[in-house]
């Protein structure tokens, strides 16, 4: 496994609150500190100032640079699913990060969430979450989504993604899926009906990996797979993409 270390400068957390504000001055101070990054964060405004518009307005809690990343993935999927999951959507920031791409390689965005938070949390694995954690609303995410993502290719789902996901594939598989659920049961449960559909080429990335519990269920992923998945850590321990290898190989 390699640790691509620090890409992220900061900004965790996003929107409008007091909070929010404090967090978004992070990565100026930030910058004092590591100021090669700086540079790549400032390339990726100029680059993509529609994806710095929705990091500055859409509340949610991936960065800019994980924004980005997500961005650039599904441009560049090898895999020709027409399929882009998102589970654990919350207010939409990851969505609107991901139906941005989507829209431009013709691709549709299957978003999950419950709107109830977190459906459980292991007292030990889960530590630092709660039952109902960022609960939410769905007018929120269509706000949101309506006005920083592209709502017309978002197939919002709403339910446990352990029993919607695969009803609303069908048969058409999936081509990157971003995973933001931040506990183990679920997390396992999810990566394994993926693992069960894909056909070849497809990237899974999840967020949190320095959890536990998501640490565990990847672990497990691995040994159910015959470690056929290699798998790459980034942001600084914090996401893990997982490349399934060509059909062949599968
Ligand atoms: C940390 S938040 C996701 C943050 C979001 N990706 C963003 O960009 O801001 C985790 C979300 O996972 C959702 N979630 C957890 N378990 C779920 C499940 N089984 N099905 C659907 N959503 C789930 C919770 O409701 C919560 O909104």
């Amino acid at each position: 496994m390699k640790d691509y270390g620090e890409q992220c400068i900061g900004l965790e957390r996003t929107g409008g609150d007091m909070s929010d504000r404090l967090a978004k001055s992070r990565p100026w101070i930030a910058a004092m500190r590591h100021p090669k990054k700086f540079w790549q964060y400032l390339r990726y405004i100029f680059k993509y100032p529609h994806l710095f518009k929705v990091s500055e307005k859409v509340e949610g809690l991936i960065s800019f640079v994980l924004g980005v990343f997500l961005y650039e993935c599904v441009l560049n999927s090898p895999s020709s699913s027409p399929n882009v999951v998102d589970v654990g959507s919350y207010k939409g920031l990851s969505t609107c990060y991901l139906s941005l791409a989507a829209v431009q390689v013709g691709k549709r965005i299957k978003s999950f969430e419950l709107f109830s938070g977190l459906p459980m949390c292991d007292p030990c694995l889960d530590r630092g979450f709660y039952k109902g954690q960022f609960a939410s609303t769905i007018s929120d995410f269509e706000s949101q989504a309506e006005t920083y993502g592209c709502r017309e290719v978002i197939d919002l789902v709403v339910g446990d993604a352990r029993q919607t996901m695969l009803p609303a594939l069908g048969d058409e598989g999936f081509s990157v899926a971003f995973l933001d659920m931040d506990v183990y049961e679920v997390t396992r449960e999810v990566l394994l009906q993926l693992w069960s559909i894909a056909k070849g080429n497809e990237t899974i990335l999840i967020h949190d990996v320095n959890s536990l519990g998501v640490r565990k269920a990847i672990d497990e992923f691995h040994t159910l797979s015959n470690n056929r998945v290699p798998e790459t850590i980034l942001f600084k321990g914090t996401v893990s993409r997982l490349d399934i290898p060509p059909l062949s190989m599968k």
